[in-house]
């Protein structure tokens, strides 16, 4: 553990401290959070700078900032921690042929393939999607806990919209269709996905 700077270190803990410390995680949850943070702990990957890359969503930053600061501590923490090692990612919106939806969101990735922690096991970024915007139906084999920083909703299948809250968790099982959903404010949310699973 020689190369991870301490700021990248910081963030890790502080995803995984409130990733733990959200109420009512599902037992499923945890053992796949064990999984990722465990695996963090055990190795360190390949550190490869990338070049830094903003898009126009980014301009919510500072709102998504704010907006994190009103929540339990674990939130706050999280926010500031995300914050210091923003500046070294570079962000991307997913392909889609909607140009709204191009110009309203963006995500990052901080530790996985394209992040600036190479490795291949687990991955973990952040979505920020302007307010009143859809994130679309996805879904993807890794099993996948959100870190919430928004008062934004997520939906799974045809179920209806949950409001997790600031400090609150989601939790999607391998597969499974999911999207999510700003409303007046912007929606900041960390990822963690076990891909090696
Ligand atoms: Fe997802």
């Amino acid at each position: 553990m020689t190369n991870r700077s301490p700021e990248l270190q910081h963030f890790i803990d502080s995803v995984q401290n409130a990733i733990l410390a959200s109420d009512g995680l599902p037992e499923e949850a945890r053992t796949v959070a064990g999984h990722i943070y465990g695996a963090l702990a055990e190795r360190e990957g390949d550190h490869k700078p990338n070049e830094p890359k903003r898009q126009p969503v980014c301009n919510h930053l500072p709102a998504a900032y704010e907006n994190a600061r009103k929540g339990p501590d674990a939130a706050i923490q999280l926010g500031e921690a995300f914050a210091a090692i923003e500046p070294l990612l570079a962000w991307n919106p997913k392909p889609t042929d909607d140009p709204v939806f191009r110009a309203n969101h963006a995500n990052a990735v901080i530790v996985g393939v394209d992040g600036i922690e190479q490795r291949y096991d687990a991955r973990i970024g952040v979505s920020l999607v302007a307010p009143d915007t859809i994130y679309p139906d996805h879904n993807h084999p890794p099993q996948e806990i959100y870190a919430v920083l928004t008062d934004g909703a997520w939906r799974q299948n045809d179920g209806p919209w949950r409001k997790p809250g600031l400090g609150g968790w989601v939790y999607n099982p391998a597969n499974i269709t999911h999207a999510m959903r700003s409303y007046e404010t912007p929606l900041l949310a960390v990822w963690s996905l076990w891909v090696k699973g």
